[in-house]
């Protein structure tokens, strides 16, 4: 049905009143960042009424090459109008084809990582449900161990993994086989937690049943901006060889460069069994989820996992175009360590005009200010957005800014961008 007139200018001047009217309670970030947005460039949003905003949080981890990026969108456009496959179901099509081939070529190869690749469900979760279903059914077990503070998604399975009360309190429904166990650092720099696991396995007697498999954010992002060491991540590893546990690095959200390396275990020099991607994979903020799989671990019958949406035919050539354009040029991870080096210093920064107010943690592009007083990280997400940027917030206590810049761009809209957080904290630890 055509749009009358009157409709018609009402969708050009849409305010907030309609989400609050007919949106689920359920919305979340329209709450931390009130407008509504209109177009974006870059690390530049723009809203209605024409104010800008320089982007700190980059869709959550989903726009790691910006908005709208121009050598990706050229892929996608021209695929659009070429009438190609859109919807291809988990049929063979020239886009997945082409994804595939990009994704051996110039990621996996060159790392010398050997594995297999599942499309599920276009969500990260999706892929986190496959990984602990493939991972039960290839060991015949049932437990899978989970760290504290770790994020999964929120659909039951991966839900049961989620470490924080405020998601497992909604299930609604008993959240089970999953154990959690302490992650890097939980209990201070001096107790060694993968030590204290392999106690537990080791020990007939603890009660904790040998786990089909364990899952790891080597960096966790909505728990805090809480890194693992890389020989805590490699003692991980062999304590899971040793014991026939499948490793599963859940690399959603520090995965595709945001660690400054394309995964974020390459730092700690192994191979997980299985990884989770999302968010990022498709380069342009199209729904993708993927789930790469050690070989001889790829026991699903056909169909046994199946979905309509895991051919999404637009994602795959924007993913092959972000590999294309910037993962097969040796260079690119140098751009990011410059940009990360630059938000180091300007948190760092921060972190030394207030002492012992904050610390700052965090690997590449992913970076944590953690404020000591729990409430100040809410204070300076609130105060930037007023002053025209969007930066979120993470952490049991929501009490780390959880700083997630786009990986590439003009080192003068990132240092525009930390001239905008100074002043926030400033107001924020004013008040
Ligand atoms: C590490 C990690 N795993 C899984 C998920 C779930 O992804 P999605 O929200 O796309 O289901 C997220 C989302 O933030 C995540 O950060």
């Amino acid at each position: 049905m055509a749009l009358s007139g009157k409709s018609r200018r009402k969708a050009e001047t849409v305010d907030l009143s309609v989400f609050s009217a007919l949106e689920s309670e359920v919305r979340s970030y329209v709450r931390a960042f009130p407008t509504v947005f209109d177009s974006a460039r870059g690390s530049i949003l723009t809203d209605v009424d024409g104010r800008e905003y320089i982007d700190f949080f980059c869709g959550a981890g989903s726009l790691n090459y910006g908005h709208n990026n121009p050598l990706i969108k050229t892929h996608v456009i021209d695929y659009l109008a070429s009438d190609k496959i859109q919807q291809g179901m988990d049929m063979a099509t020239s886009a997945k084809g082409r994804f595939l081939e990009l994704f051996r070529d110039v990621v996996l190869e060159p790392r010398g990582l050997d594995y297999k690749v599942q499309f599920t469900g276009p969500t990260g979760a999706n892929a986190v449900e496959a990984a602990f279903k493939l991972a039960r059914l290839a060991t015949g077990r049932r437990t899978v161990v989970a760290f504290t503070h770790g994020y999964h998604g929120l659909s039951l399975g991966a839900l049961a993994a989620t470490a924080n009360s405020w998601f497992r309190d909604a299930s609604g429904a008993p959240l089970n086989d999953v154990v959690f166990h302490p992650f890097d650092g939980y209990y201070g720099p001096d107790i060694d937690t993968v030590a204290m696991l392999r106690t537990l396995i080791e020990d007939p007697s603890s009660g904790l049943d040998l786990p089909a498999a364990v899952i790891v954010e080597p960096v966790q992002g909505e728990g805090g901006v809480n890194v693992a060491s890389a020989p805590w991540l490699r003692a991980l590893r062999e304590l899971c060889t040793e014991h026939g546990i499948v490793l599963i690095a859940d690399e959603i959200q520090i995965g595709v460069g945001r660690s400054g390396d394309f995964f974020g275990f390459e730092q700690a020099g192994i191979a997980p069994d299985m990884v989770t991607l999302s968010k990022s994979i498709s380069g342009y903020g199209f729904p993708m989820s993927l789930l790469l799989i050690r070989p001889d671990l790829d026991v699903w019958k056909p169909a046994m996992h199946t979905g309509t949406f895991r051919g999404n035919s637009v994602a795959f050539v924007g993913a092959a175009a972000a590999l294309e354009h910037f993962w097969a040029d040796p260079g690119f991870a140098a751009g990011i360590a410059h940009r990360s080096e630059i938000v180091v210093a300007r948190l760092q920064r921060i972190a030394e005009r207030h002492p012992g107010a904050f610390s700052v943690r965090g690997r590449g592009l992913l970076q944590g200010l953690a404020g000591v007083d729990r409430e100040v990280a809410r204070r300076i997400s609130r105060e930037s957005f007023s002053r025209g940027l969007i930066v979120e917030t993470a952490g049991a206590h929501d009490e780390v800014l959880k700083l997630m810049p786009a990986l590439v761009g003009d080192d003068e809209t990132l240092q525009r961008g930390f001239d905008i957080i100074d002043e926030a904290v400033e107001a924020a630890v004013a008040s």
